[in-house]
C-alpha cells in the first residue's frame, strides 16, 4: 500500500512538478476570462457530481439486502410523468447556465482581433522544431521568442511552414493552430510584466518538446526603447582574427540559411543575439564546446533537425566559429 501511494505521489510530482508551464494561472484578459469559464463548468459538474454520488450511496445503502428484505421481489412500475419531467429539465437548464457565458465567450475571444484597437501585429511562424517571430512594421525578425508591451491588444498571426503546430502561452490565454497554408489569428493582452513561458502543444516530430518560447511583457516606453535597439542592431563589426576568420566560415557555410542580425529575415533560425541564449536550439546550455559538438552533428542532440551537419569541418574552424557566434550578442 505504501509502496502504491509513493507511486501515485511520484507520478503525480513527475506530471506536474516539473514543468515549469503554468496553468491557472492568468496574467492577461483572455487567460482571466478562460480560468472563469473554466471556474464556472467545474462548479456546475462538480455540484452534479455530488448530488448524483450522494443519492447513489444512500439509495445503495437504504436498499441493500438485509435478512428481512431477502427475496423480495419489487413491484412494477410503468412510467412517472413527475420524476421525468424533473430529470429532463434540470439538465435543461443546467446546459443553458453552462451555455451562455461559453458561446459569448467563445466568440468574444474568436473575433477580438477584429475589434481590437490599435494593435501590435507580429507574425509567428512555426517550423519543425523553431518559432520564428517577426514584427512586419518593425522589420524585427526573433527566433523563439517575442517582446510585447503591457496592456495592449497583441494580435499573433500564426502560419507553419510545414506541419501543425500548437502556439501556447497558458499564463496569457489558451492555445491555437498553426496550420499549413492557413493564416491564423490569436489576440493576446498582458496584464503584468513577466517573462511567459510557452510550448508547441501539438505534436510536431521527434523534437517537438524542444519548440519553447518565451513572451516577455514589458512596460510601453521599455517596448519602445527595445524596438529602437533591435531596429539599429546589426552584425558585429572589430572581430578578433579567429572572430574574423569564423565569419568567414560562416558566409560560405551557413549564411545561407542563417541571418546575423534582427533586420534580416531567413530560412533558419535568425542568430542574432545568440550568445545571450542560454541554450543552443532549447537543448543543449550554450557553451563553445557544445556549439561546436552542435555544428558537427546537430541531430544528436535534436533529433529530426533540418539543419545538416557539418563533421568536415576541423577543429580549428570549429572554434573560429563559435569564436565568431560568441560575438553575436543583443
Ligand atoms: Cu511544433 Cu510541436
Amino acid at each position: 500500500m505504501k509502496r502504491l501511494c509513493c507511486g501515485i505521489l511520484m507520478s503525480v510530482l513527475f506530471l506536474t512538478g516539473c514543468s515549469s508551464l503554468k496553468v491557472l494561472d492568468p496574467k492577461g484578459t483572455v487567460a482571466e476570462l478562460q480560468l472563469n469559464l473554466f471556474q464556472i463548468s467545474i462548479a456546475i459538474m462538480l455540484l452534479v457530481f455530488f448530488i448524483v454520488f450522494s443519492m447513489f450511496v444512500y439509495f445503495t445503502w437504504k436498499y441493500r439486502e438485509t435478512p428481512e428484505r431477502r427475496g423480495f421481489t419489487p413491484s412494477y412500475v410503468k412510467g412517472n410523468k413527475k420524476m421525468e419531467v424533473t430529470w429532463t429539465v434540470i439538465p435543461i437548464l443546467l446546459l443553458t447556465i453552462l451555455a451562455v457565458p461559453t458561446v459569448k465567450g467563445t466568440f468574444s475571444l474568436a473575433h477580438s482581433d477584429e475589434k481590437s484597437e490599435n494593435p501590435l501585429e507580429i507574425e509567428v511562424t512555426g517550423h519543425q522544431y523553431w518559432w520564428e517571430v517577426h514584427y512586419p512594421d518593425q522589420d524585427i525578425t526573433l527566433t523563439n521568442e517575442a517582446y510585447i508591451p503591457v496592456d495592449q491588444p497583441v494580435v499573433f498571426h500564426l502560419k507553419s511552414d510545414d506541419v501543425i503546430h500548437s502556439f501556447w502561452v497558458p499564463k496569457l490565454g489558451g492555445k491555437k493552430d498553426l496550420i499549413p497554408g492557413k493564416n491564423n489569428t490569436l489576440t493576446l493582452n498582458a496584464s503584468e510584466e513577466g517573462v511567459y513561458k510557452g510550448q508547441c502543444a501539438e505534436l510536431c516530430g521527434a523534437s517537438h518538446s524542444f519548440m519553447r518560447f518565451k513572451i516577455h511583457a514589458v512596460g510601453e516606453n521599455q517596448f519602445n526603447q527595445w524596438k529602437d535597439k533591435k531596429s539599429k542592431e546589426k552584425a558585429p563589426e572589430n572581430l578578433t582574427p579567429a572572430a574574423e576568420k569564423g565569419k568567414k566560415i560562416f558566409i560560405s557555410k551557413c549564411l545561407s540559411c542563417h541571418a546575423v542580425s534582427p533586420a534580416e529575415r531567413s530560412e533558419g533560425p535568425n542568430l542574432a543575439g545568440f550568445s545571450d541564449k542560454e541554450r543552443i536550439g532549447n537543448v543543449v546550455k550554450n557553451t563553445d564546446e557544445n556549439v561546436e559538438k552542435w555544428i558537427k552533428d546537430p541531430s544528436s542532440f535534436k533529433p529530426d533537425i533540418n539543419m545538416p551537419g557539418f563533421p568536415d569541418l576541423t577543429e580549428e574552424d570549429l572554434h573560429a566559429l563559435s569564436e565568431y557566434l560568441s560575438r553575436l550578442e543583443e
